[in-house]
């Protein structure tokens, strides 16, 4: 049966890349013989929000609920909208209503795109980032305001099942891939109650998963093995701050990051899991059919890998790093150096997935 996909583009360049990244989905459907059914939804914009007064319609959860995944472009438009107004009215929303407990980003080098590392080696892992508890949590408060005893507290929410659903998550994927490796980030000897607790859980769970090797290394010293052997790394699971924090340095590494995508998963297929670039509405260039659709590509790549389809997920990449490699001008778009429009390069694109 086909994939059901809704498709947000959202505000500015969502709305020039989602259009490039459909075409591929649609590409990759052909080739590969699988089908998608897409529907278009306008909402979670600030177009939405100026005719309606609200970023979602009333019914949006039954709405999005039907589908497998959300194929999400980007929502802001700061100078219409306050952004804490477009963004807690919809992307945020998502995640929590849809459990999405993972994010998942990868850090790969990409063909032609140098990065700030002289010898970086084969970039390839991916960063699994707890996405719902750990240290971002509202409990807390302030006391004795405006006195010098003014105090502040903020607590850490660790749970078992929090964290054995995100590990569960991280030892899949690293047993999925050819070198078996997870990497957990903690700081047990600072931080003495939750991480002892996560290296815990972590080493439970490594019980369930014999052939994953597992190594744990304090947030600190793992940010510095992030610049200095970033091509030693498979799969990398952290809790929500640490999972934030290399979910871009490893990109950052990789000199990809503006080409990055995200995935907000729900692993267990009860609700839609959301795909997205990281980078954001850019409004300072929309509207001019020259925004980089890679990020877009990316998301793609990711949310067909989610979605079981794994051969067509590669080709979106190997199509990627063929086009880039080849640095032709008429090919990249100006952020790349060259003259091309995001349509043009998603030509480029299309044309080498669809080559025999
Ligand atoms: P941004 O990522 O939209 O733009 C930052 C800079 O990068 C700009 O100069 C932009 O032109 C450039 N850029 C971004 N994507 C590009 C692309 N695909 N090709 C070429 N150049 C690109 O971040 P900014 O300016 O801080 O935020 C703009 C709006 O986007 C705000 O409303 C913000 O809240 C929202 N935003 C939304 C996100 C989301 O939907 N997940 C994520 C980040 C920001
Ligand atoms: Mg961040």
């Amino acid at each position: 049966s086909p994939y059901k996909i809704a498709v947000i583009p959202g505000d500015g360049i969502g709305k020039e890349v989602v259009p490039v990244g459909v075409r591929i989905l649609q590409a990759c459907a052909k080739k590969y013989g699988f089908e998608v059914q897409l529907e278009h939804f306008d909402f979670a914009s600030c177009d939405y929000y100026e005719r309606h007064a609200k970023m979602l319609p009333d019914d949006w959860v039954e709405v999005l609920s039907r589908f497998d995944a959300l194929f999400f472009g980007a929502v802001g438009d700061p100078k219409r909208v306050p952004d804490h107004i477009s963004l807690w009215g919809s992307l945020l929303l998502f995640r929590r209503q849809f459990d999405q407990y993972v994010n998942l980003r990868p850090a790969r080098s990409v063909a032609g795109v140098p990065g700030p590392l002289r010898n970086p080696g084969k970039i390839d892992f991916w960063i699994v980032r707890e996405n719902t508890e750990g240290e971002y949590t509202e409990l807390g408060g302030k006391i004795f305001h405006g006195t010098q005893r003014e105090m502040v507290v903020q607590e850490t929410v660790m749970t078992r099942v929090g964290i054995d659903r995100i590990l569960e998550y991280a030892f899949d994927l690293a047993q999925s891939r050819p070198a078996k490796q997870l990497t957990s980030a903690t700081k047990s000897n600072g931080i003495s109650i939750t991480m002892p607790y996560w290296d815990q859980r972590v080493a439970e769970m490594s019980k369930r998963y014999p052939d994953v090797k597992v190594e744990s290394y304090h947030i600190d010293i793992l940010c510095a093995h992030f610049v200095q052997k970033p091509s030693s790394f498979d799969v990398v699971v952290g809790s929500n701050l640490f999972g934030d924090i290399l979910s871009d340095l490893g990109p950052a590494v990789t000199g990809s990051l503006g080409l990055a995508a995200s995935g907000n998963i729900n692993p267990t297929g009860k609700w839609p899991s959301l795909f997205e670039p990281v980078h954001g509405s850019a409004p300072d260039i929309m509207g001019q059919n020259i925004a980089n659709p890679i990020g877009q590509l990316e998301a793609g790549s990711m949310m067909l890998r989610h979605l079981g389809q794994p051969q067509a997920a590669d080709d979106i990449i190997l199509a990627v790093n063929a086009v880039l490699g080849r640095g032709k001008p008429d090919e990249l778009t100006r952020d790349l150096g060259g003259q091309a429009s995001t349509t043009q390069l998603g030509d480029a694109i299309e044309r080498e997935i669809l080559a025999p």
